[in-house]
This record gives structure tokens, C-alpha cells and sequence, in this order.
């Protein structure tokens, strides 16, 4: 068969339909804003309305922890001092018009993307520059005043914002691109990049960024590095702990350690910059970042296919890797729950006849008839032994970004459905499935869905489970049975999202007691007072 042969085959009597709008996060526009003031959030918050009347007491104080499972235990304040006018003097002299207090402004730094936990700091400050930032901790250190750092606010485990009046420092205006060497593929960029607009530079000068994710039009690198992002490319060029090569890092006392290298190897000694990728702002603020970028591959091609079961989702997987090879960019999937929620609240239209799975296949290459080979021989055999029953193809720029998006916009269609329980699982792959089939069995009517999608080339599931509105007796019948599920075949309860003030109290689930109590040592010589993002990602106690 043909290369269009196939491509028509595939394509028949449906073609991808209208490209899909380009859709880029927008936080302004994110769905329901709406939704703050009926939906309490995961860890107890109040509605808004009432955080004003509350805020003397402090908003978490309240007697209804005993209600809470162990693991998401509201922590409590710790005994830090509160923003005085002469801090708020210093600030404003400091960051002149950068200094913000302005209540509209702090909602939406106070509020997490998915609305589900919400901070009630009074202070937002802006640096632009590194000496700024440095200045900011050295004060917030002598005076003991906790910090919060913020990229672009689209965590999934309450990590980006405040749990109590925690001062926000964003880095959103420390944007600058600082050098780019078209030879290495080296780009060195201030942490508040957001990683769509470092992938436009790149894609112009013939290099991609070697991350992207659903949330690059928000995200920034320094959030990126923060919580080592994994994201839709790791399958091929690995996690940020390799591509990243160096650092620009602010220690809670305001020290700054420039670990700025653009080399490739360097053995002398520790690795210290490993210890702040994916420390979730625990360790130091992030203020630049070094990293290694691929370049372009200049044929692109994208198949959507569907597959009857996972068993056969996962021979799908074993024959792509034999025969793609070194062009397999991208292999991931949803289920048809996820579609139908895709379908629902989106109104995306499925371009392939209905299945239980779907999965995204992307090639990335330097030669295009050879891709293009390559891609029709697996499609053949795949189809010839009914591993896969139905699929499209895209070689065109739009229907790419048409066929990515339906698997990049689950996290968004699911916020549409109610209050979202989000599981971040790493397993051993023929174990991934079966969680989410064995939650659905286990929950039964008390769920509204359980859906599962995922990084399947990383062995990463993305179980999500929605209900009408929060309901403590459903998370409480959730936590801690998913993660003594994922402890059972010896996973990982966050793959790629980090612990967060959500699942810190987990940890042991994936971490033995020693490694968690040399966590807390590192935090302790780095940061002795507990300034920087307090109450996230260390466990309240063990
Ligand atoms: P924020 O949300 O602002 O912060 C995240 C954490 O990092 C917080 O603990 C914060 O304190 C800390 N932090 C932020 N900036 C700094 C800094 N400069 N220095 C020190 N600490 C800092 N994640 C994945 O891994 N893979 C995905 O595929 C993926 N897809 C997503 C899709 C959608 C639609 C959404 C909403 C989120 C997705 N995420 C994904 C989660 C999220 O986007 C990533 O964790 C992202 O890396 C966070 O970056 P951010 O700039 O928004 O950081
Ligand atoms: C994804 O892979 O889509 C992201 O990690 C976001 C999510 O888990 O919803
Ligand atoms: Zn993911």
C-alpha cells in the first residue's frame, strides 16, 4: 500500500474535520473563575466570600481537621511574622510599582489553577532582576517572613500558591532570553520565561525547546525546572535533570549561587544543581536556567489510532518502539472517558470511529520519505493484526496540532465536569490500566467519572476522578487507598507533578523514612527558618 493510500484509508469518510481552534491557556479565561465561590477547596478553604471574615484567625485555623484524612491535614501557621507597614515600605522602595497589593490582583495569585486551594497572602512582588530577588529573601530571612514563589501558576498540587499570607514573588517579569549559541543548541533564559514563547525563539532559529506540555502558553521554565516538568516529550529527549546544564539559584538568605554552566560534562564533585530541579521552590528561587536544545526535526508526522483494549494498546506500544525506532517522538493515550468528556464540555469531535483507547503517536525526524516509510510499514502492520482498529494521520501543521490537542485539553475538559481528585501515578505499564478499571469497580456510583490518561511511553497514568462537588467521604474513600495501590507494585504517587501541599504527607508511599529524613536535613541547612514555601512538599511530621 501507498503512503496516501494509507493516509486516504485512514482518513476515509471523515477526514479531521475543522482544525481546532489553537488553544492556549489563558488563566484570565480559564474555566470557572465562576466556580470559586461554590467550590470549597480540597484542604478546607472556605469560599471566598468568607476569606475576608476570616482572615484574622488565619483561614485554615478551623476545628474541623479531625474531618480531613491523615494525609491532607490542613498544616498549621507556622510562627512566622506578618507584613508590616515598614515591610511594605522597604518592598515598595525596593520594586517601585512592583510592590502589589491591590486585592483584585492577589485573588487570582492566591487561587491555583485547578481552584482548589487558595492562599490569602497581601503581598505580590514582582522582581525583575536577580540582585531584586536577592535583596527580597535576604530581608524576608532576617525578618521571618515566609515566601511563596510563583511561575505561571499552573501547578496541580497546590504548590504555587500561598496556604496562608505567605508573600508571593512572582517571576513573571524576569522574561529575558540572555543568550542563545546556534552551535551547542544552549539557550540560558531568566526563570520566568514562559516556555511557549522560549519555543517560538527556538523554533525560528531551527530548535525546539526538548519539554512541552498543555500548559506552555502559562508555564515557565523556572516552574518548569522547579518541578521537573515531564511533560509530552520526555519519551525522546528525556527529563530536565539531563537537559538542564545549569542554574542560577537564590538561597533563602539571599546568597546567590550562579551554577550558570552551558557544559556538557562536568564531574567536579557533586551535582549540585540536581538538588534544586524539582525541589518545588522547597530549596531556593529559581532566577535563570541553562538547557540543551534539539534541533527542529524537519519531518513531523502525527497518527491518532484506537485501540479495543489496553492489552492491545500495549503490543501497539512494543511494535511502534521496534519500528519507529529513533523517530518516535511521542506515544500517548486516553481512554474513551476521557473523550466523552472531551466531547461533552468542549464539544471536540473524536476523529476516528468510537474505541476504549486512544493514542497519540508522534515521529520526529530529519527525512521525510524515510519517516513517512517507516510510519506506513508500522501502520500496516498494526492495522494488518488488528492491534489497532481505526486512525487518522497529519502531516500538516494544523491537523497536528488538532490531533494534539484532544489529548493536551483532558486536564482543561475536566475542570468542566466538577471537582477533580488528580492522581499523578507512575507504574510498572501493564499495571497502569488496571488502577484506573480497579478505582471505577471500588468507587462505583460514589464517582461521577474515573478516566485515565497518560504518558504511556513513561509508564505514567493520569488518573482523574470527578464528583458534582467536593466530597470529603470520596476523597476520603480515595486517600490513602491510590497510593497503597501504587506502593503494591512499588510506584511512584507523583510521576511528574510533585508533591505540593497536596500529596506531601504521602511521601512514604514512595520514600523510605532515611531518604525523607535527609530531605528534611537538606532543607534545613538551606533554608534553617522555613521561609520558603512552607507547609509543601517535606511531610508535617516523620
Ligand atoms: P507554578 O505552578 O507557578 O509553580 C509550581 C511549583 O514550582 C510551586 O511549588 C512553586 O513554588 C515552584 N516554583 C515556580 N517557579 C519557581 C522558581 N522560579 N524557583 C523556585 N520554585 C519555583 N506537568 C507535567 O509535568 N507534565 C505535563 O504534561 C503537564 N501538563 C499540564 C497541563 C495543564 C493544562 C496544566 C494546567 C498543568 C500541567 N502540568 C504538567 C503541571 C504544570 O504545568 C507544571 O508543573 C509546570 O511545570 C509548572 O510551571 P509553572 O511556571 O506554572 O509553576
Ligand atoms: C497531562 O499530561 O496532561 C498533564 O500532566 C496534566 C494532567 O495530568 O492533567
Ligand atoms: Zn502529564
Amino acid at each position: 500500500m501507498l503512503w496516501t493510500d494509507l493516509m486516504m484509508g485512514l482518513n476515509r469518510l471523515r477526514g479531521l474535520g475543522p482544525p481546532a481552534t489553537l488553544w492556549r491557556l489563558c488563566l484570565q479565561c480559564s474555566p470557572a473563575v465562576a466556580m470559586l465561590d461554590r467550590v470549597p477547596s480540597a484542604l478546607g478553604v472556605p469560599p471566598l466570600g468568607l476569606v475576608a471574615l476570616r482572615l484574622s484567625r488565619g483561614i485554615h485555623g478551623r476545628g474541623d481537621q479531625t474531618n480531613h484524612a491523615a494525609g491532607n491535614r490542613v498544616p498549621c501557621r507556622f510562627p512566622f511574622s506578618r507584613v508590616s507597614k515598614q515591610d511594605l515600605a522597604f518592598f515598595e522602595n525596593l520594586l517601585p510599582g512592583r510592590t502589589i497589593v491591590d486585592p483584585d490582583v492577589l485573588m487570582t495569585h492566591n487561587v491555583d489553577w485547578m481552584k482548589s486551594v487558595r492562599g490569602s497572602s497581601e503581598l505580590l512582588l514582582r522582581p525583575q532582576t536577580t540582585e531584586e530577588v536577592s535583596k527580597i529573601l535576604k530581608y524576608c530571612c532576617e525578618r521571618r517572613l515566609a515566601v511563596n514563589p510563583q511561575g505561571g501558576n499552573t501547578g496541580l498540587v497546590g504548590g504555587s500558591v500561598p496556604v496562608y499570607d505567605e508573600i508571593i514573588l512572582s517571576t513573571s517579569l524576569m522574561n529575558q532570553i540572555l543568550s542563545f549559541d546556534q552551535v551547542s543548541g544552549i539557550i540560558t533564559c531568566q526563570a520566568g520565561c514562559v516556555l511557549e514563547n522560549l519555543s517560538n525563539y527556538l523554533e525560528e532559529r531551527d530548535f525546539i525547546m526538548p519539554l512541552d506540555l498543555g500548559a506552555k502558553g502559562s508555564c515557565q521554565i523556572g516552574g518548569n525546572v522547579a518541578t521537573n516538568a515531564g511533560g509530552l516529550r520526555l519519551l525522546r529527549y528525556g527529563s530536565l535533570r539531563g537537559t538542564v546544564l545549569g542554574l542560577e539559584v537564590v538561597l533563602a538568605s539571599g546568597k546567590i549561587l550562579n551554577f550558570l554552566t552551558a557544559l556538557r560534562k562536568d564531574n567536579t564533585g557533586y551535582d549540585l544543581k540536581q538538588l534544586f530541579i524539582g525541589s518545588e521552590g522547597t530549596l531556593g528561587i529559581i532566577t535563570a536556567v541553562s538547557i540543551l536544545c534539539p534541533r527542529r526535526p524537519r519531518a513531523v508526522n502525527v497518527a491518532f489510532l484506537g485501540c479495543s483494549s489496553y492489552k492491545k494498546l500495549l503490543e501497539t506500544f512494543q511494535c511502534c518502539r521496534g519500528m519507529l525506532g529513533e523517530i518516535l517522538s511521542a506515544f500517548e493515550f486516553l481512554d474513551s472517558a476521557c473523550m466523552k468528556l472531551l466531547e461533552k464540555h468542549l464539544k471536540l469531535i473524536n476523529p476516528i470511529a468510537e474505541n476504549s483507547f486512544y493514542i497519540v503517536i508522534e515521529t520526529a525526524g530529519s527525512n521525510a520519505d524515510h519517516d513517512k516509510e517507516k510510519l506506513h510499514n508500522f501502520l500496516e502492520a498494526v492495522m494488518a493484526s488488528f492491534l489497532v482498529t481505526d486512525g487518522t494521520v497529519a502531516t500538516e501543521d494544523a491537523k497536528i496540532k488538532a490531533l494534539w490537542s484532544i489529548r493536551e485539553r483532558v486536564t482543561e475538559a475536566l475542570t468542566h465536569d466538577g471537582y477533580t481528585y488528580k492522581y499523578d501515578i507512575s507504574l510498572p505499564l501493564e499495571k497502569i490500566y488496571q488502577l484506573v478499571e480497579d478505582m471505577r469497580e471500588y468507587l462505583g456510583d460514589k464517582a461521577k467519572n474515573v478516566v485515565g490518561y497518560g504518558h504511556v511511553g513513561d509508564g505514567n497514568l493520569h488518573l482523574n476522578i470527578t464528583s458534582h462537588s467536593k466530597d470529603q467521604a470520596l476523597q476520603e474513600a480515595i486517600e490513602p487507598y491510590v497510593y497503597e495501590w501504587t506502593a503494591r507494585y512499588r510506584g511512584s504517587i507523583s510521576a511528574e507533578h510533585g508533591l505540593g501541599l497536596k500529596k506531601r504527607n504521602y511521601i512514604h508511599f514512595s520514600k523510605h523514612p532515611e531518604a525523607v529524613a535527609l530531605m528534611k536535613d537538606i532543607k534545613h541547612m538551606l533554608d534553617p527558618h522555613r521561609i520558603l514555601n512552607p507547609y509543601k512538599t517535606l511531610p508535617d511530621q516523620g
